[in-house]
Protein backbone atom coordinates (compact mmCIF):
# COMPACT_ATOMS: atom_id res chain seq x y z
CA UNK A 1 0.00 0.00 0.00
CA UNK A 2 1.63 3.22 -1.16
CA UNK A 3 -1.25 5.33 -0.80
CA UNK A 4 -4.53 6.29 1.82
CA UNK A 5 -7.14 8.32 0.53
CA UNK A 6 -9.78 10.01 3.67
CA UNK A 7 -12.47 12.03 4.35
CA UNK A 8 -11.76 14.34 7.20
CA UNK A 9 -15.03 15.41 9.07
CA UNK A 10 -15.85 18.70 10.30
CA UNK A 11 -16.49 18.80 14.13
CA UNK A 12 -18.68 21.07 16.90
CA UNK A 13 -16.22 22.08 19.96
CA UNK A 14 -17.15 23.72 23.13
CA UNK A 15 -20.41 22.12 23.29
CA UNK A 16 -22.23 25.02 24.82
CA UNK A 17 -21.02 24.38 28.51
CA UNK A 18 -18.40 22.09 27.67
CA UNK A 19 -15.62 24.67 26.72
CA UNK A 20 -12.65 22.92 25.87
CA UNK A 21 -13.48 19.47 26.38
CA UNK A 22 -16.64 18.32 24.70
CA UNK A 23 -17.45 17.95 21.34
CA UNK A 24 -18.70 15.98 18.39
CA UNK A 25 -18.28 14.75 14.80
CA UNK A 26 -20.57 16.24 11.71
CA UNK A 27 -21.16 14.03 8.73
CA UNK A 28 -20.47 16.70 6.30
CA UNK A 29 -18.53 19.08 5.54
CA UNK A 30 -15.32 17.23 5.35
CA UNK A 31 -12.18 17.63 3.71
CA UNK A 32 -10.57 15.43 1.61
CA UNK A 33 -6.85 13.67 1.54
CA UNK A 34 -4.16 11.30 0.17
CA UNK A 35 -1.37 10.50 1.67
CA UNK A 36 1.83 8.80 0.39
CA UNK A 37 5.10 7.30 1.62
CA UNK A 38 8.07 9.27 -0.11
CA UNK A 39 11.89 8.28 0.22
CA UNK A 40 12.79 11.55 1.67
CA UNK A 41 12.65 11.73 5.18
CA UNK A 42 10.40 14.89 4.94
CA UNK A 43 6.81 16.10 4.79
CA UNK A 44 5.49 17.51 1.55
CA UNK A 45 2.37 19.13 0.57
CA UNK A 46 0.35 19.35 -1.93
CA UNK A 47 -2.75 21.79 -1.63
CA UNK A 48 -5.90 20.99 -3.92
CA UNK A 49 -8.58 24.07 -3.22
CA UNK A 50 -8.21 27.60 -3.24
CA UNK A 51 -7.27 28.98 0.14
CA UNK A 52 -3.91 29.21 -0.10
CA UNK A 53 -2.77 27.31 3.28
CA UNK A 54 0.97 27.09 3.56
CA UNK A 55 2.94 24.53 1.91
CA UNK A 56 6.11 25.02 4.32
CA UNK A 57 5.52 21.84 6.48
CA UNK A 58 6.32 24.08 9.77
CA UNK A 59 3.53 26.24 9.00
CA UNK A 60 0.58 23.86 7.79
CA UNK A 61 -1.17 21.64 10.56
CA UNK A 62 -1.14 18.99 8.56
CA UNK A 63 2.69 19.21 8.22
CA UNK A 64 3.27 19.88 11.91
CA UNK A 65 0.83 16.61 13.04
CA UNK A 66 2.48 14.32 10.59
CA UNK A 67 6.16 15.27 11.92
CA UNK A 68 4.93 14.56 15.15
CA UNK A 69 4.22 10.80 14.02
CA UNK A 70 7.10 10.78 12.40
CA UNK A 71 9.08 11.92 15.38
CA UNK A 72 7.48 9.38 17.57
CA UNK A 73 7.82 6.44 15.11
CA UNK A 74 11.92 6.97 14.50
CA UNK A 75 10.91 6.67 10.70
CA UNK A 76 13.35 6.66 7.68
CA UNK A 77 10.91 8.04 5.20
CA UNK A 78 8.72 10.71 4.84
CA UNK A 79 4.76 11.47 3.58
CA UNK A 80 3.64 13.93 0.65
CA UNK A 81 0.03 14.51 1.52
CA UNK A 82 -2.55 16.19 -1.27
CA UNK A 83 -5.13 17.90 0.40
CA UNK A 84 -8.63 19.46 -0.67
CA UNK A 85 -10.36 21.23 1.77
CA UNK A 86 -13.80 22.17 1.64
CA UNK A 87 -14.10 23.35 5.48
CA UNK A 88 -13.27 26.79 5.58
CA UNK A 89 -10.25 27.50 8.09
CA UNK A 90 -11.26 30.10 10.92
CA UNK A 91 -15.07 28.45 10.16
CA UNK A 92 -15.45 27.03 14.07
CA UNK A 93 -16.27 23.83 12.62
CA UNK A 94 -12.75 22.34 12.97
CA UNK A 95 -11.24 23.49 9.99
CA UNK A 96 -7.37 22.84 11.49
CA UNK A 97 -8.14 19.58 13.54
CA UNK A 98 -9.74 17.98 10.04
CA UNK A 99 -6.22 19.02 8.80
CA UNK A 100 -4.47 17.80 11.54
CA UNK A 101 -6.65 14.34 12.12
CA UNK A 102 -6.70 13.68 8.08
CA UNK A 103 -2.99 13.55 7.65
CA UNK A 104 -2.06 11.35 10.70
CA UNK A 105 -4.90 8.57 10.59
CA UNK A 106 -4.29 8.42 6.93
CA UNK A 107 -0.69 8.13 7.66
CA UNK A 108 -1.11 5.80 10.30
CA UNK A 109 -3.01 3.37 8.03
CA UNK A 110 0.11 3.12 5.92
CA UNK A 111 2.28 1.96 9.09
CA UNK A 112 -0.09 -0.69 9.15
CA UNK A 113 -1.86 1.00 12.08
CA UNK A 114 1.24 1.56 14.41
CA UNK A 115 -0.15 4.01 16.68
CA UNK A 116 -3.42 4.45 18.70
CA UNK A 117 -6.28 6.25 18.49
CA UNK A 118 -5.42 8.67 21.47
CA UNK A 119 -1.87 8.71 20.06
CA UNK A 120 -3.10 9.98 16.88
CA UNK A 121 -4.86 12.64 18.85
CA UNK A 122 -1.92 13.69 20.37
CA UNK A 123 -0.12 14.28 17.32
CA UNK A 124 -2.73 16.44 16.14
CA UNK A 125 -2.69 18.22 19.30
CA UNK A 126 0.69 19.63 17.32
CA UNK A 127 -1.59 21.06 14.71
CA UNK A 128 -4.01 22.84 17.22
CA UNK A 129 -0.93 24.46 18.74
CA UNK A 130 0.07 25.66 15.64
CA UNK A 131 -3.30 27.09 14.57
CA UNK A 132 -4.20 28.78 18.12
CA UNK A 133 -1.81 28.59 20.29
CA UNK A 134 -3.08 26.51 22.66
CA UNK A 135 -2.92 22.14 23.02
CA UNK A 136 -7.03 21.74 22.81
CA UNK A 137 -8.15 18.56 21.71
CA UNK A 138 -11.63 19.09 22.02
CA UNK A 139 -12.46 19.06 17.80
CA UNK A 140 -9.53 16.43 16.94
CA UNK A 141 -11.02 13.76 19.75
CA UNK A 142 -14.81 13.41 17.96
CA UNK A 143 -12.29 14.06 14.56
CA UNK A 144 -10.46 10.58 15.06
CA UNK A 145 -13.30 8.59 17.24
CA UNK A 146 -16.69 9.65 16.05
CA UNK A 147 -19.65 10.74 17.84
CA UNK A 148 -19.39 12.61 20.94
CA UNK A 149 -16.27 13.11 23.42
CA UNK A 150 -15.29 14.72 26.30
CA UNK A 151 -11.70 15.22 26.99
CA UNK A 152 -11.50 14.83 30.51
CA UNK A 153 -7.55 15.35 30.18
CA UNK A 154 -5.04 17.53 27.90
CA UNK A 155 -1.89 16.43 29.76
CA UNK A 156 -2.10 13.45 30.30
CA UNK A 157 -4.37 12.46 27.43
CA UNK A 158 -7.57 11.22 28.30
CA UNK A 159 -10.08 10.64 25.73
CA UNK A 160 -14.10 9.62 27.06
CA UNK A 161 -16.25 8.44 24.21
CA UNK A 162 -20.17 9.25 25.62
CA UNK A 163 -23.28 7.19 24.24
CA UNK A 164 -25.69 9.47 22.22
CA UNK A 165 -29.13 9.15 20.96
CA UNK A 166 -30.51 10.12 17.56
CA UNK A 167 -29.28 13.77 16.94
CA UNK A 168 -29.25 16.13 13.74
CA UNK A 169 -27.15 19.19 13.94
CA UNK A 170 -28.26 22.39 12.31
CA UNK A 171 -24.82 24.47 12.02
CA UNK A 172 -24.62 27.99 9.64
CA UNK A 173 -21.78 29.69 9.11
CA UNK A 174 -21.49 33.03 8.96
CA UNK A 175 -18.92 33.91 6.23
CA UNK A 176 -16.47 35.97 8.49
CA UNK A 177 -13.26 34.64 9.91
CA UNK A 178 -13.21 35.07 13.77
CA UNK A 179 -9.12 33.97 14.90
CA UNK A 180 -9.80 31.13 17.57
CA UNK A 181 -6.09 32.73 19.50
CA UNK A 182 -8.41 36.31 19.40
CA UNK A 183 -11.62 34.77 20.82
CA UNK A 184 -9.42 33.25 23.43
CA UNK A 185 -7.97 36.21 24.25
CA UNK A 186 -11.17 37.76 25.01
CA UNK A 187 -12.48 34.91 27.92
CA UNK A 188 -12.53 35.82 31.45
CA UNK A 189 -9.21 34.84 33.42
CA UNK A 190 -11.66 34.46 36.50
CA UNK A 191 -14.82 33.67 37.32
CA UNK A 192 -17.20 33.61 39.67
CA UNK A 193 -17.62 30.10 41.84
CA UNK A 194 -21.66 30.11 41.60
CA UNK A 195 -20.86 30.52 37.76
CA UNK A 196 -18.36 27.34 37.81
CA UNK A 197 -20.54 25.70 39.82
CA UNK A 198 -23.68 26.37 37.42
CA UNK A 199 -21.31 25.31 34.39
CA UNK A 200 -19.89 21.82 35.68
CA UNK A 201 -23.80 21.12 37.04
CA UNK A 202 -25.16 21.65 33.37
CA UNK A 203 -21.86 19.47 32.40
CA UNK A 204 -22.02 16.90 33.96
CA UNK A 205 -26.33 17.04 33.22
CA UNK A 206 -25.28 16.84 29.98
CA UNK A 207 -23.44 14.09 29.29
CA UNK A 208 -25.71 12.32 31.90
CA UNK A 209 -28.45 13.41 29.41
CA UNK A 210 -27.04 12.17 26.35
CA UNK A 211 -25.98 8.58 27.40
CA UNK A 212 -29.72 7.65 28.95
CA UNK A 213 -31.07 9.81 25.82
CA UNK A 214 -32.91 12.23 28.34
CA UNK A 215 -34.01 14.99 25.74
CA UNK A 216 -35.47 17.52 28.28
CA UNK A 217 -32.57 17.20 30.24
CA UNK A 218 -30.41 17.93 27.50
CA UNK A 219 -32.53 21.02 26.61
CA UNK A 220 -32.15 22.09 30.23
CA UNK A 221 -28.41 21.06 30.75
CA UNK A 222 -27.56 23.63 27.55
CA UNK A 223 -26.67 26.63 29.06
CA UNK A 224 -23.13 28.37 28.94
CA UNK A 225 -22.29 30.98 31.88
CA UNK A 226 -18.84 31.76 31.18
CA UNK A 227 -17.70 31.42 27.68
CA UNK A 228 -20.92 32.34 25.64
CA UNK A 229 -21.58 35.70 27.22
CA UNK A 230 -17.79 36.81 26.52
CA UNK A 231 -17.68 35.64 22.74
CA UNK A 232 -21.89 36.03 21.74
CA UNK A 233 -21.07 39.72 20.75
CA UNK A 234 -18.30 38.56 17.85
CA UNK A 235 -21.10 36.73 16.12
CA UNK A 236 -23.34 39.45 14.50
CA UNK A 237 -27.07 37.95 15.71
CA UNK A 238 -26.14 35.49 17.63
CA UNK A 239 -28.90 36.22 19.94
CA UNK A 240 -31.43 36.18 17.06
CA UNK A 241 -30.33 32.99 15.33
CA UNK A 242 -30.46 31.17 18.87
CA UNK A 243 -33.85 32.14 19.77
CA UNK A 244 -35.33 31.46 16.53
CA UNK A 245 -33.93 28.35 16.17
CA UNK A 246 -35.63 27.33 20.21
CA UNK A 247 -38.66 28.54 18.83
CA UNK A 248 -38.51 26.56 16.03
CA UNK A 249 -37.91 22.89 18.11
CA UNK A 250 -34.30 22.75 18.82
CA UNK A 251 -32.95 21.12 21.78
CA UNK A 252 -30.29 23.92 22.53
CA UNK A 253 -27.11 25.09 21.11
CA UNK A 254 -24.76 27.56 20.48
CA UNK A 255 -21.66 28.91 19.49
CA UNK A 256 -19.49 26.35 16.95
CA UNK A 257 -15.87 26.03 18.79
CA UNK A 258 -14.52 29.79 18.76
CA UNK A 259 -17.16 30.78 15.89
CA UNK A 260 -18.25 32.70 13.38
CA UNK A 261 -20.11 29.13 13.12
CA UNK A 262 -23.26 28.34 15.54
CA UNK A 263 -25.46 25.01 15.71
CA UNK A 264 -28.52 23.28 17.32
CA UNK A 265 -29.01 20.14 18.02
CA UNK A 266 -32.51 18.83 17.08
CA UNK A 267 -34.13 15.32 18.10
CA UNK A 268 -35.19 14.42 14.32
CA UNK A 269 -34.11 15.41 10.91
CA UNK A 270 -37.33 17.05 10.48
CA UNK A 271 -36.67 19.58 12.78
CA UNK A 272 -33.23 19.70 12.05
CA UNK A 273 -34.96 21.52 8.55
CA UNK A 274 -37.31 23.60 10.41
CA UNK A 275 -34.23 24.98 12.40
CA UNK A 276 -32.33 25.62 9.10
CA UNK A 277 -35.29 27.96 7.99
CA UNK A 278 -35.27 29.74 11.05
CA UNK A 279 -31.33 30.57 10.57
CA UNK A 280 -32.04 31.34 6.97
CA UNK A 281 -34.67 33.88 8.28
CA UNK A 282 -32.55 35.52 11.07
CA UNK A 283 -29.39 35.31 9.25
CA UNK A 284 -30.96 37.14 6.04
CA UNK A 285 -31.14 40.55 7.38
CA UNK A 286 -27.73 40.62 8.32
CA UNK A 287 -26.33 41.63 5.39
CA UNK A 288 -23.51 38.35 5.63
CA UNK A 289 -23.42 35.75 3.57
CA UNK A 290 -24.04 32.28 4.90
CA UNK A 291 -24.30 28.74 4.70
CA UNK A 292 -26.12 26.18 6.36
CA UNK A 293 -25.52 22.35 6.75
CA UNK A 294 -27.60 20.14 8.44
CA UNK A 295 -26.07 16.37 9.37
CA UNK A 296 -26.50 13.91 11.80
CA UNK A 297 -23.96 13.40 14.28
CA UNK A 298 -21.55 10.94 12.46
CA UNK A 299 -20.15 7.95 14.88
CA UNK A 300 -17.09 7.61 12.85
CA UNK A 301 -14.32 10.11 12.72
CA UNK A 302 -12.20 10.06 9.70
CA UNK A 303 -13.45 7.83 7.17
CA UNK A 304 -11.36 5.32 4.52
CA UNK A 305 -12.69 6.07 1.35
N1 LIG B 1 -12.00 24.89 22.47
C1 LIG B 1 -11.36 25.67 21.47
C2 LIG B 1 -11.66 27.15 21.73
C3 LIG B 1 -11.89 25.26 20.14
O1 LIG B 1 -12.82 27.52 21.87
O2 LIG B 1 -10.76 27.96 21.82
C4 LIG B 1 -11.38 26.04 19.01
O3 LIG B 1 -11.47 25.32 17.84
Amino acid sequence: MHEVSVRSPATVSNVVCGFDCLGFALEEPFDEMTVRKIEAREVRIINRDDYGLPTDPAKNVAGVALQALMDAGHMDHGFEIEITKHIKPGSGIGSSSASSCGAVVAANRLLGDRFSKLELVDFAMAGEMLASGSRHADNAAPCIYGGFTLVRSVDPLDIVEIKFPALFATVIHPQIEIKTSEARAILPKDVPLTDAVQNWSNLGALVAALSSGDYDLMARSMVDLIVEPARKSLIPKFDEVKNACLAAGAIGGGISGSGPSMFMLSRTQETAEAVKTAMHNAYSQSGIEFNIYVSRIHPEGVRFV
